[in-house]
């Protein structure tokens, strides 16, 4: 294991993954408790993340004792340079020059850390975000690369096996960083790199069955990726011990509950409880115009939902979820102060403690796209594996104002064509997430020799890494037009499309 201690840099999650991409394991802690979590994960290397935070400060994080003097090998990245010089008896100084964005570094001195990737004397592009620098080394370290705005943008204790670069080598825009990453963990401290998804494949299993016994375990499927490939994986480990529970609420897109049942029913041969609840959840949201009571009103009855059929199934010992890694790493917080809630999300959330039930959650060390590979592992279709996120209140908050049966199935016709042309453009797998709006808006067309009055349906379409930022996707304009013709030629209720050009921030995926 590589222990990685987070000062809270923006991008400590991807230096994890650039290590799991070189077959090593590794884990985030926050530097408040880096020091147990050192002691229990007992690693065989420690990198240090970035942060917002100065070494001149007053309250500066610090690396434990107990890490810097366990002799393993250590890289500090700007903020885990900086504090590792100081630490160890070097000197820092603030705001001499700040320095963001693309900058090219020259290679002093030859090292393992540069194996197979620079040699002495060549020039590389690196990506800088910083404001102080080293100006002192501590005893032992010398400069292993260079450039004029960052003196000191690598150094080395080559005995000590402890390095520091000034630049960030997890970010794409440093394009040799993974390798860097990779010879630190593989070359310096000689681990090796075996961590494969099959290899996790078994490792889950084996928990599972350690952890569950001969006990019941219920799951509440939702469609999504993540809780398919947790049902999949569970039901390898523990065969019919494992009942899934899909709480079908009529808001789901077109086919996709068809798809579920016979996927995992039929396919699989996974027990499968399906509620059609469908006529309990739009009874009570239609007419509703709040944004947030629809949300609240779904999450509601999900609950209630669940817990009822549960019940009735004699009740479990455990809830599986479909947890991943981002949302179990806690998050560094210098301000302290409370983040403001823009959704409510809708999960199972207060779930396992109204119901008294103890949690399996087998993906709770990946991330998504690692969810997808281990899928893939497990046999899932690959247009299943690699579907785009869909939220849990699914189509509800993608008709702001009031819902009703027959906007729904308007939404869901123009939906699936939207989603059809993406496919066929070949387009699907480099967009985040494409969905069809229906807007509460009627206007005037005209269609044949007759006046229309229909509704707006408005088209989404981002790309992201994570969904917290997003960036409209830039269709070709012609794209637009066939998938708009098709739309209003196609879907009764429909005479108008507009597409939607407003990034996250300062909009947010869904609608509401
Ligand atoms: P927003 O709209 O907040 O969405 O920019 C960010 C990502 O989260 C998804 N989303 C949800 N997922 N339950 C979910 O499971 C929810 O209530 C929910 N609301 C939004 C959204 O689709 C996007 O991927």
């Amino acid at each position: 294991t590589v222990l990685i201690v987070d000062f809270g840099s923006q991008v400590t999650q991807l230096i994890a993954r650039r290590v799991r991409e070189a077959g090593v394991y590794s884990e985030i802690v926050p530097f408040q408790s880096a020091e147990a979590a050192f002691a229990t994960l007992r690693p065989r290397a420690v990198i240090l993340s970035g942060s917002p935070a100065s070494v001149t400060d007053e309250n500066a994080p610090d690396i434990p004792d107990a890490i810097l003097s366990s002799g393993l090998p250590i890289f500090g990245i700007c903020y885990g340079q900086q504090t590792l010089c100081e630490q160890l008896g070097g000197k820092i100084e603030g705001g001499l020059t700040r320095e963001f964005g693309r900058a090219f570094i020259e290679v002093q001195k030859a090292s393992p850390l540069f194996e197979g990737i620079w040699a002495e004397g060549t020039r590389h592009q690196v990506w800088m975000s910083h404001g102080d620098r080293v100006t002192m080394l501590p005893e032992g370290f010398e400069i292993i690369a260079a450039s004029a705005g960052a003196p000191y943008a690598v150094i080395a204790d080559e005995a000590r096996r402890i390095y520091g670069v000034q630049f960030h080598p997890e970010v794409v825009h440093t394009p040799d960083g993974a390798r860097l990453l990779s010879n630190f963990v593989h070359k310096i401290a000689g681990i090796k790199g075996d961590w494969t998804m099959a290899a996790f494949r078994d490792k889950a299993i084996a928990d599972i069955r350690q952890k569950v016994g001969d006990r019941k375990v219920i799951c509440g499927l939702s469609g999504g990726v993540d809780s398919s490939v947790a049902a999949v994986l569970i039901h390898e480990a523990i065969g019919d011990q494992l009942t899934c529970i899909f709480v079908d609420h009529g808001l789901l897109r077109m086919n996709e509950a068809e798809e579920v049942v016979t996927m995992f029913r039929d396919h699989y041969n996974i027990p499968l409880v399906h509620v059609a609840a469908e006529d309990l959840f739009i009874d009570a949201l239609e007419g509703e115009m709040d944004p947030e009571v629809k949300r609240k009103t779904i999450g509601r009855l999900f609950i209630e939902t669940f817990e009822a059929e549960a019940k009735k199934l004699g009740g479990a010992d455990f809830l599986a979820q479909g947890t991943l890694y981002p949302d179990v790493i806690e998050s560094v917080s210098f301000t302290g102060g409370p983040s403001v809630t823009i959704k409510s999300h809708h999960n199972v959330g207060g779930l396992p403690e109204r119901m008294n039930m103890q949690l399996v959650e087998p993906l709770r060390e990946l991330f998504k796209d690692e969810v997808r590979i281990l899928g893939r592992e497990l046999g899932l279709p690959d247009r299943f594996v690699g579907r785009q996120p869909f939220p849990g209140p699914g189509l509800a908050i993608r008709c702001p104002g009031g819902i009703t049966r027959d906007k729904l199935r308007i939404l869901r016709e123009a939906d699936a064509i939207y989603l059809d042309e993406i496919r066929k453009a070949g387009l699907y797998d480099a967009i985040w997430q494409a969905f069809a709006v229906l807007l509460p808006v009627q206007t005037v067309g005209v269609m044949g020799d007759g006046r229309t009055y229909e509704f707006v349906c408005a088209l989404r379409a981002v790309t992201s890494v994570d969904g917290m930022t997003a960036d409209f996707y830039h269709f070709d304009m012609d794209f637009l037009g066939q998938a708009a013709t098709r739309i209003i030629n196609e879907v009764k209720g429909i005479n108008r499309v507009v597409y939607d050009v407003t990034s996250k921030p300062p909009g947010t995926i869904e609608w509401e």
